[in-house]
């Protein structure tokens, strides 16, 4: 493109586009705000627990991990290597067990909820949509606000597990809304700032959750409850958002509400060229069947791109990343740290950075490649940090090695593991079975997520400092499945990318060999 055409297509960046963005990403804010709000104040939350529950109070930063390697043991010691398991046990599971589920109960919801994402997004629109299930986010944000009031571990439970089928849907209807407002050359560029929004809301929430701030004994509720403002203001500012113009010409057959929409969000330029372009698609769409959830399992020619899209989402969970961002003070504390809450901090700035810098290395380098990458950099970084921490008893220096590795560990997640998995699949697929599999691709997502969220404490009570190697030979399957099926898709548009793949099928039943993996996927698709 010549320099005045980009400047020309840079235009469409009108004030009406950046606050409808900006509106519909305050979901994936709120996504990242439950994820890591949960991590600072665990032990003010927990003391709280035990004094609702009448239980003695635990203090997990008291069960010394070094003695229990060195003794051989899984008794619980504390700092001064005293045997301290009897009068821990009981209290201890019935903790754990709690607070686990206060923190994984939000991925159930999310699980639940991507469930219904296309069918609820079609029937009301995208705007309708987001305004409706925004409800659900105010209702568990006063839950969670409202915790001290009552029986404050079944309200927290209540209160995630709503924010979370808010969040289920939301992490569905953001992108979809974002996706088809979004000029063309700006739609990787927007598409970004999902996972941005993500990782401000863990820092925002990790930096609040401060004890000077708000995660102190007396101001834990407001912690909790305060993403529910962020609702609030989204929800008065879709008031303000046209509706996709895409649904409306595409779905709905509303020509001129779909102009009046584009003219809103573009400004003045004239709008024939997007309309003729969603002509098309009416069109494409017209012709291509739907595929529904059952058959994308049924069919044997949807196996390998569904098999590709869902090991995606398992590597991104299972890379054991969630492990920090619910339980790095804990893991901070463990790994020796004074001020472990300002580590964790230190966490959401590293991620939010690398986030930013993945931006630009998406467009350089490739998906596959940097999602390779990033997971042999985790593996490493899980093997440094379970020296780290296996070893500290025995050298002092090497709190410092299991610290760097948490960094790094994180780092390599932002570089492809972490923002990739969102996207990819779209790529993936082709009109007709595209909704169905990101759909199945989204109840993988937080179905994993909840499994790390639910086990992570129990496991990690179990193994102490090598726990990190259950993720390390994760990880190493992870890169072989991702080095011999992910296929390459960067730089292709879709249509770019069906457009070849009709070319290549052609000689591909000529010389099989021509084909790419890329080529295979989308071919056995349309077979
Ligand atoms: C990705 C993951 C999410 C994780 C976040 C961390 O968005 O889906 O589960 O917490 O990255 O940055």
């Amino acid at each position: 493109m010549d320099k005045t055409s980009k400047i020309q297509e840079e235009k469409h960046l009108t004030g009406t586009l950046v606050l409808s963005v900006f509106t519909a990403v305050l979901g994936f804010f709120q996504y990242g705000y439950g994820l890591g709000v949960i991590n600072a104040p665990q032990r003010v939350i927990e003391a709280h627990y035990s004094h609702v529950l009448g239980i003695a109070p635990i203090d997990r930063s008291a069960i010394n991990f070094s003695a229990m390697v060195m003794n051989g043991s899984t008794s619980f010691s504390d700092l001064e290597g005293q045997d301290v398991s009897k009068s821990v046990t009981s209290s201890h599971h019935i903790l754990t067990m709690y607070w686990s589920l206060s923190v994984s109960i939000f991925a159930i919801g999310g699980m639940i909820s991507s469930f219904t994402v296309g069918w609820i997004g079609d029937r009301l629109g995208r705007v309708k949509a987001m305004l409706a299930v925004n409800i659900l986010s105010i209702i568990g944000n006063l839950l969670m606000g409202l915790a001290k009031f009552g029986p404050s571990h079944i309200l927290i439970i209540a209160g995630r597990a709503i924010t979370g089928l808010y969040c289920g849907l939301s992490s569905g209807l953001v992108p979809m809304y974002v996706g088809e407002i979004s000029p063309t050359p700006l739609r990787g560029a927007l598409g970004t700032l999902h996972q941005l929004a993500i990782v401000t809301g863990i820092l925002v929430s990790q930096v609040l959750g401060l004890d000077f701030l708000l995660g102190s004994d007396d101001m834990w509720p407001l912690l909790l409850g305060l993403s529910g403002a962020a609702a609030l203001l989204q929800f008065f500012l879709l008031f303000l958002c046209p509706e996709s113009p895409r649904y409306l010409y595409i779905k709905l057959g509303k020509v001129e509400e779909a102009k009046k929409s584009l003219e809103r969000l573009r400004g003045d330029y004239d709008p024939a060229k997007e309309i003729a372009e969603m002509e098309k698609e009416k069109q494409e769409a017209a012709s291509e069947k739907k595929v529904s959830i059952r058959q994308l399992f049924t069919s044997s020619s949807y196996r390998k791109p569904v098999i590709v899209a869902l090991m995606v989402q398992v590597s991104q969970q299972f890379s054991g990343i969630n492990a920090i961002f619910y339980y790095s003070t804990n893991i901070f504390e463990k790994a020796g740290v004074e001020q472990p809450v300002y580590a964790t901090i230190g966490v959401g700035v590293v991620n939010t950075v690398f986030t930013v810098i993945s931006v630009f290395l998406v467009e350089k380098t490739g998906r596959r490649s940097l999602f390779i990458a990033g997971l042999t950099g985790m593996l490493a970084s899980a093997v440094a940090m379970t020296v780290g921490l296996a070893l500290q008893s025995t050298f002092a220096w090497m709190s410092y090695v299991s610290m760097v590795a948490i960094f790094l560990f994180v780092i390599f997640f932002e570089v492809g593991p972490g923002p990739i998995p969102w996207f990819i699949v779209a790529e993936l697929f082709s009109q007709g079975p595209r909704p169905a599999a990101i759909a199945i691709a989204g109840f993988c997502n937080w179905t994993c997520n909840f499994i790390i969220g639910m086990c992570f404490q129990y496991i990690a009570d179990l193994c102490g400092p090598y726990v990190f190697m259950i993720f390390a030979v994760l990880l190493l399957g992870f890169i072989l499945f991702a080095h011999f099926k992910v296929p390459e898709t960067k730089g292709k548009s879709f249509e770019e990318i069906s457009a070849e793949f009709r070319r290549k099928r052609h000689s591909a039943i000529k010389g099989p060999k021509a084909a790419t993996e890329l080529e295979d996927l989308r071919a056995s698709q349309d077979a």
